[in-house]
């Protein structure tokens, strides 16, 4: 699904801050199922994600998705292929703090077809009907986090992109959020970046990055 060809990543170039964050990155993602990405902090973790998902663009290399050539890819297009096909969760769930439960999923929805379905995916990550009026501050914050999920699915993407999902979470619901992953990387992607080896136990496959080198 994904090949990335000698990608590198370098900030602040010609400056004295210049940070190489990915250095010459080759790798193959397959069609389906969870993929961690494991390294300590500052070790290019979610800059490599971010090239992936098209929300940065990599100084150097190419990056195919299903043959395309993602570096080419225009802005427009782009914008298309976050909406439609992927799907994201960060650390933080980034929730809108006005709205209930259910608007908060329905937000990212690309039609009516995909907006009706927020109750039920609610339901399916185990939030309560007396829940899906709340706003993010009544909320938990694994509710919240579910929710963050549920808005992330809303669409039927076709690649999750999650990054550092549970790092804000206790034990039990990181458990939770991970098992709910798993099942959704049946049949599609789910990329989840972390520097806790613990959450991908259930990992098809282990990436590991250290100084924006990958080793295997
Ligand atoms: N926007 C940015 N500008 C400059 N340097 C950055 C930027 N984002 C990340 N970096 C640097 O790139 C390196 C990799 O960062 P990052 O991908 O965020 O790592 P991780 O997610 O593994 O913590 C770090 O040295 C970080 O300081
Ligand atoms: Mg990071």
């Amino acid at each position: 699904m994904f090949e990335m060809k000698n990608v590198s990543m370098i900030y602040d170039m010609n400056t004295d801050a210049m940070t190489y964050a990915l250095k010459s990155v080759d790798l193959e993602l397959p069609d389906r199922g969870l993929v961690g990405i494991i390294g300590p902090s500052g070790s290019g973790k979610s800059t490599l994600m971010y090239c992936l998902s098209t929300l940065k663009e990599p100084t150097e290399g190419s990056i195919l998705y299903n043959g395309k050539e993602l570096t080419h890819v225009g802005n427009r297009e782009r914008e298309q292929l976050r909406r439609r096909e992927f799907g994201f969760i960060f650390q933080k769930h980034y929730l809108v703090p006005y709205m209930n439960a259910v608007d908060n999923v329905q937000v990212g929805a690309v039609d009516k077809a995909a907006a009706a379905k927020a109750p039920d995916f609610l339901r399916e990550l185990g939030l309560s009907e007396k829940e899906f009026g709340k706003k993010p501050a009544k909320l938990s914050g694994g509710q919240c986090q579910r929710v963050a999920i549920a808005r992330a699915m809303i669409n039927d993407p076709k690649v999750i992109f999650a990054d550092e999902p549970t790092a804000s979470l206790d034990h039990e619901n990181a458990y939770n959020v991970m098992s709910i992953l798993k099942e959704y990387s049946d049949d599609r992607l789910v990329l989840v970046v972390t520097h806790d080896k613990s959450i991908l136990k259930d990992a098809e496959r282990i990436i590991e990055i250290w100084d924006g080198e990958l080793s295997r």
